[in-house]
């Protein structure tokens, strides 16, 4: 992909990528997505604002051709899918220095060996004049690294946000035109990504709110010239209060377990409740973080195996601690042939989440009269905490 101008002096660079599917080795991409870097010219100096991951580095230095001179890498985040072409731009370029936070500074010098006399750290608020133009760096830490930060470009009123506000989606629209294809990859992002660290970015919202900002350039995905259309999903997303939802994540080895699962389903869905549920045996783990964005309520449904959960339901209630999703009630539900722990091994594997456990429904084999029971009481107890939200 050619320079892409966004206005006189402004410039996209950066790699779509189109195939690829997992990020972190955990995180699917069914869209691909893109590494976002921006050129921008001042009268005396020019910066280039983060690179793009690893492998595709030699399309940002083609990209660079005929650039003659760069004198300043912003680095915002370590993570290599935008740092990864920082020590290359500065190879080409020996006079540029790279600028970040010092935590960003050491982080780079730990995984790029880059010389330390090559970087200018930036305090929070520091400006930098480039002639007609000038970056303000704010540091917004923990998103969603330490050592993150943002530039606000002041004449221009761009904010350069760096993965706060990103979405994974490969496309060729610069500016977000496809709105609802946006909001549900900038959820899942966040989901991902940036749920573990709600609090802060309350804090950075609220930061963020005096500035006069026009444009939104994050570093994956499309730019906002609409802000509003992401600052209030992200508000949303941080702020607002858990819905009447229940999402139920399950598995089932022989079916006890998906049996007590469809009444449950029934007996919320008759108080009023609405449920989304998630068969763990060929899950989109994205999907499964974007609804526990806004659920009041999570029921895990396992089998019990060898005494403990499915492995495969451990592996959700992993993630679930891992993103700390905002729900604040939790149950466990499911079937065992002769014995069980599952209640104590899946609490114990929840210590992120501020939830309270409601009284779980275990029974032998498939579900009777009891467990029917039990299961409509749960029901029962989670409308009736949802109502008191
Ligand atoms: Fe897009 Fe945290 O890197």
């Amino acid at each position: 992909m050619k320079p892409r101008q966004i206005k006189e002096g402004i410039f996209w660079l950066g790699s779509i990528d189109w195939d690829r599917r997992l990020f972190d080795a955990l995180i699917p991409l069914p869209d691909g997505t893109t590494y976002n870097a921006y050129l921008v010219h001042g009268k005396d100096k020019t910066v280039l604002l983060d690179t793009v991951d690893i492998p595709l580095v030699s399309e940002i230095l083609e990209q660079l051709q005929g650039v003659e001179k760069i004198d300043f890498v912003v680095s915002h985040h370590a993570e290599p899918d935008h740092s990864g072409g920082v020590f290359a731009v500065l190879e080409k370029y020996p006079a540029a220095k790279a600028i970040c936070t010092a935590k960003c500074k050491a982080m780079l010098m730990d995984r790029f060996e880059i010389p330390e006399d090559r970087f200018m750290t930036v305090d929070d608020g520091q400006t930098l004049d480039i002639g007609g133009r000038t970056l303000e760096f704010l540091h917004l830490p923990w998103v969603h690294w330490p050592e993150t930060m943002a530039t606000y470009l002041k004449e221009d009123k761009i904010l350069f946000s760096c993965d706060l506000f990103g979405s994974h989606i490969a496309g060729t629209d610069l500016f977000v035109r496809d709105k609802p294809r946006v909001f549900e990859a900038a959820k899942r992002y966040f989901a991902e990504i940036m749920m573990p660290f709600s609090k802060l970015i309350a804090k950075h919202l609220e930061r963020l709110a005096p500035y006069d900002i026009e444009l939104i350039a994050p570093s994956h995905g499309s730019l906002y010239d609409e802000p509003s259309f992401i600052v209030d999903a992200y508000k949303k997303w941080v702020l607002g209060k858990p819905e009447n939802l229940v999402v139920i994540p399950y598995v089932s080895m022989h079916g006890s377990t998906r049996m007590m699962v469809d009444i449950l389903t029934d007996e919320l869905v008759l108080r009023g409740v609405s449920v989304m549920r998630f068969d763990l045996s060929e899950v989109d783990i994205g999907k499964l973080a974007m609804a526990l964005v806004d659920a009041a309520t999570i029921v895990v449904a396992t089998p019990t195996v060898l005494t403990g959960p499915h492995p495969k339901a451990l592996y959700a209630v992993a993630l679930a601690n891992l993103i700390r999703p905002k729900a604040r009630f939790a149950s466990i539900i499911g079937s065992y042939g002769w014995g069980t722990k599952v209640v104590e091994q899946i609490a114990a594997a929840l210590p992120n989440l501020k939830v309270e456990i409601l009284p779980p429904v275990l029974g032998k084999g498939i579900p009777k009269k009891e467990e029917k029971a039990a299961l409509a009481g749960l029901a029962e107890q989670i409308a009736k905490k949802h109502e008191s939200l």
